[in-house]
């Protein structure tokens, strides 16, 4: 099992978009579960899932039998689980026990993957958080999403150090792996972003980016994948480039 982390150091980069839609690319392909870890519990959405769902990784008593029991009701493109709406109190001592338990996520994942699971995507919580470290700590990919714009840019070195000090993965290497997003191929400032990216980086970085496409934006308000609702656009062509890419990435 293949565990990428979708992290980004400030919000609204696009990781639930990309969650969604390159796992829609990758389970054409494999086994792919998608995971919410991030409190705002906005990943089901982009599938269709109920807007007032309660149940999810995050409150008491979900068992992967539970997990099945929702997505045979939901029925979505690709499997995912919510993070779910558990009461206040309960998150906030959810947050306290992850602080004192390291391995909170590790043990989640192995209750709640079907064993036949290949990979799993993680839509992280931005910035700094405890939602990150546990999902650092068992990511074999951590791709980094950006947005095309100067200030994410200048994010980038701080995040890469704290990616460095972020705890790894025990069974193995963890890449850390960026691509720029909502790249407007009409914006000199948009292309000269992605481009520094990549000069500062390396091949750390899929060098093309990917489109900011009005029809990624239509999906969503449709509660599609893009692969679903806009096959021939832009966006997909550059998630089938960028699921190659990561494919190839060794550690
Ligand atoms: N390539 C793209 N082209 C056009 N719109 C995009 C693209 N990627 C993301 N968006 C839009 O950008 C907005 C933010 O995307 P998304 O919610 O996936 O970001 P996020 O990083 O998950 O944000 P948050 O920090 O709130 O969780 C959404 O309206 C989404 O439809
Ligand atoms: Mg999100």
């Amino acid at each position: 099992m293949k565990i990428i982390a979708l992290v980004a150091p400030r919000g609204g980069t696009g990781r639930s978009t990309l969650v969604a839609n390159l796992g829609r690319v990758l389970a054409e392909k494999a086994r792919t579960l998608l995971l919410d870890l991030d409190p705002q519990n906005s990943l089901g959405l982009l599938l269709g899932m109920e807007v007032l769902e309660e149940r999810g990784l995050a409150t008491p008593g979900f068992t992967r039998a539970r997990a099945a029991e929702l997505l045979g009701e939901a029925k979505p493109e690709v499997p995912y689980i919510p993070f779910g709406r558990p009461p206040i109190r309960v998150r906030f001592d959810l947050g306290a026990s992850l602080l004192a338990d390291p391995d909170w996520l590790r043990r989640r994942l192995d209750d709640l993957c079907p064993p036949e699971t290949e990979f799993v995507l993680l839509d992280v919580a931005a910035g700094h958080n405890i939602w990150q470290q546990q999902a650092l700590a068992v990511a074999d990919i951590a791709l980094v999403v950006l947005s095309a714009d100067p200030v994410c840019y200048a994010l980038v070195p701080g995040f890469e150090q704290a990616l460095t000090e972020a705890p790894r993965n025990a069974s193995g290497p963890r890449r850390d792996l960026y691509v720029v997003n909502c790249v407007d191929p009409r914006k000199a400032l948009a292309r000269d972003v992605r481009d520094a990216t990549f000069h500062a980086l390396g091949d750390a970085v899929f060098p093309t980016g990917l489109v900011d496409d009005e029809a990624v934006r239509e999906a969503a308000a449709h509660r599609q994948t893009v692969a679903h609702y806009a096959p021939h656009s832009q966006f997909l062509a550059d998630l089938r480039h960028l699921a190659a890419w990561l494919l190839e990435a060794r550690p």
